[in-house]
């Protein structure tokens, strides 16, 4: 059974986490070169590329940062719907970029067709979009936003943060034009937290070599220069690659289609209960998060006292990220969470509601 409901830490299978015990490496050895190696590999089938992949020690907010620090010299693009994408509008602000946002009412998605006018009347050097709304489980249109941009500003790269879809909802770098993409370990990769991944193709590379004081920790010339090597500039977190190494290896034994069909069919049966319990979604009809489900309170449950409920039983579900804490709740579905357990959650919250709470 699966008590963690929540968009990240998610449960992590005990093997996983087993494997994080094995006995330290130096890093500067073959035996972690190999292991490195192997990871990365494994990870570009998870991206769904075959450029480079940046295995880093820390979370998600750091890749946001990678982006802003590597590939902007001008002016970026941040296309804003939800918290996540405040965040890195926040974070290219916080590193003295010169910001553009393009912000959308938070229930619909980002439309191609304007993030094509804003590329076509200025000059930018990234266009910057989340896949997946973790505040407001909606799912945008990543591979059309990507191929505005391109048909209409052929140098303007895309960055992607993926952070709470890849390994759950199909993502595909290459074929959809993404020049960057990054995740978590924690989410639907169902790792423990600590880890960011994220994948930078040459057209990135290339830019990356042309911004001025793109920092140290971060830098893409420089962790490239390592990576050729099989290794990091700094210590790596080598119980985590440990980790990192064996799930890849069970996620693509899964298969990537069969995963993001269990994960999909997860999010159908979460919706489907919360709209035959009268409650709403937040995102509108097809842009919808395979991942999260963010349900709208409609029928004005006294959700610390559900979510209270539910801790006693051992299950834990999302309250509503920021200004959509009161009105809203989420449940999670990502990694190793089964239709089984989700359905013993479901019927927990039910005999919650049915106490006429
Ligand atoms: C879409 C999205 N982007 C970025 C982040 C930040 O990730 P981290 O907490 O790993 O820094 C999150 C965290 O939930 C997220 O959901």
């Amino acid at each position: 059974m699966s008590p963690l409901f929540i968009p990240g830490p998610v449960e992590v299978a005990e093997e996983v986490l087993a494997a994080q015990t094995q006995p330290m490496l130096a890093h500067r050895s073959a035996a972690f070169e190999e292991l490195f190696h192997r990871a990365e590999g494994n990870a570009r089938k998870v991206f769904q590329t075959k450029s480079r992949v940046f295995i880093l020690p820390a979370s998600g907010t750091g890749f946001q940062e990678a982006t802003m620090r590597n590939l902007v010299r001008g002016r970026v693009l941040v296309c804003v719907n939800g918290a996540f994408s405040t965040r890195w509008q926040q974070v290219a602000q916080t590193n003295g970029k010169q910001v553009d946002v393009l912000e959308v009412d938070w229930r619909k998605p980002i439309p191609p067709d304007m993030v094509a006018e804003k590329v076509k009347k200025q000059k930018y050097d990234l266009v910057a979009i989340v896949h997946n709304e973790t505040s407001t489980g909606l799912l945008n249109p990543v591979a059309e936003v990507a191929m505005a941009v391109h048909a209409n500003s052929p140098d303007t790269l895309v960055a992607v943060d993926a952070v709470s879809s890849l390994g759950g909802a199909n993502l595909e770098m290459d074929a959809w034009g993404l020049d960057v993409v990054f995740t978590s370990s924690q989410k639907a990769l169902a790792l423990p937290p600590g880890l960011t991944l994220g994948a930078v193709n040459e057209r990135a590379m290339a830019r990356a070599e042309e911004v001025p004081n793109r920092g140290w920790y971060f830098d893409f010339i420089r962790l490239e220069k390592h990576r050729t090597a099989n290794t990091t500039p700094t210590t790596p977190a080598v119980s985590l690659i440990y980790a990192l190494d064996l799930q890849l290896k069970r996620i693509l034994e899964e298969g990537l289609p069969q995963r993001f069909e269990r994960h999909l069919r997860m999010a159908q049966y979460t919706r489907a209960w919360a709209t035959g319990r009268g409650f709403g979604l937040y995102a509108p009809q097809g842009y919808r998060s395979p991942t999260i489900t963010t349900v709208e309170n409609l029928l004005d449950v006294d959700l610390s006292a559900m979510i209270s409920y539910l801790k006693q039983r051992g299950m834990v579900i999302a309250s509503g990220y920021g200004s959509l804490k009161q009105s809203t709740f989420r449940i999670g579905n990502m990694g190793e969470i089964s239709l089984d357990d989700l359905d013993n959650l479901l019927e927990t919250i039910n005999e919650f509601l049915d106490k006429g709470n």
